[in-house]
């Protein structure tokens, strides 16, 4: 089943309003004609009514990084699906990052994923494994634990909507990535089977996996060469219009159709 790649760029805190709006308004004509992959990008809250505005006619879309469970109610600090919905495409959650510092877990993930989708947004579920974890070989039991409790509860209809992404803790920022091959059979057997478990083949072959964690120009190739691997999230090489842009340009030519 061919899928769609989709590579989203996390800006984390970094751009201000105004930096991101002048970064889009430059990055969307390099991107126009690349069709065959799904651009996105993912600003600061603040800048989501501004980049939303900036995108319109354009091909890029916007992702929030990350989006509350509730409706609305006494949540202070908190976005809901509802707030984010006229502005953005996708929403991130489950980000290492936000587990770590954060206070996300599986649970919150699950409620926030199921929130996002009621709310008719798509979630990008990020999962991965510690350095620890990796090295006492417990990555594949621990992301397949991660991606099943992300999922719990969310319908086969909902599932055309899910991005995941795995993201190995110990490559994020670090400038040491897993290998293509790594990468590509983790997600295989952690990831894309566990969504065959717990749906059927045409889900598993039609959900989009994301591979993240210091990609950059120098090894997008590697990654989306990958039979598993349907796009990048991309924190570091995303703050650059031209690294970024390249990005994308390789992934269209590496999964042109
Ligand atoms: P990185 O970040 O590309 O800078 O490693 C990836 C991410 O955190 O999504």
């Amino acid at each position: 089943m061919a899928r769609r790649p989709i590579i989203c760029g996390n800006w984390k805190m970094n751009k201000s309003p105004d930096e991101a709006v002048a970064f889009v308004r430059e990055l969307a004509p390099k991107v126009q004609r690349f069709e065959n992959v799904e651009r996105v990008v993912a600003p600061t809250f603040l800048a989501l009514t501004g980049v939303a505005e900036a995108l319109k006619g354009t091909e890029l879309k916007a992702a929030a990084q990350d989006g509350h469970w509730a409706t609305d109610g006494a949540y202070t600090s908190e976005v809901s699906a509802a707030m984010l919905r006229p502005f953005v495409s996708y929403v991130i959650i489950g980000h290492s990052e936000c587990r770590a510092y954060l206070n996300e877990t599986d649970d919150t993930v699950n409620r926030k994923a199921k929130a996002i989708l009621a709310g008719g947004l798509r979630p990008i579920i990020a999962v991965g494994e510690s350095l620890a974890q990796n090295e006492a070989g417990e990555t594949i039991d621990f992301v397949r634990s991660q991606v099943s409790a992300a999922l719990e509860g969310i319908s086969a209809s909902d599932m055309a909507n899910v991005v995941i992404a795995y993201e190995p803790i110990w490559a994020i920022g670090t400038g040491r990535s897993a290998s293509g091959e790594m990468a590509d059979a983790i997600i295989k057997s952690a990831l894309r089977d566990t969504v065959r478990a717990l749906y059927d083949d045409d889900i598993a072959d039609g959900i989009r996996i994301q591979y993240g964690g210091s990609v950059k120009p120098g090894n997008m190739e590697e990654f989306m060469s990958q039979p598993n691997i349907d796009g990048a999230l991309v924190g570091g090489a995303s703050l650059q219009v031209e690294d970024f842009a390249g990005l994308i340009e390789i992934a269209a030519r590496v999964k042109g159709q």
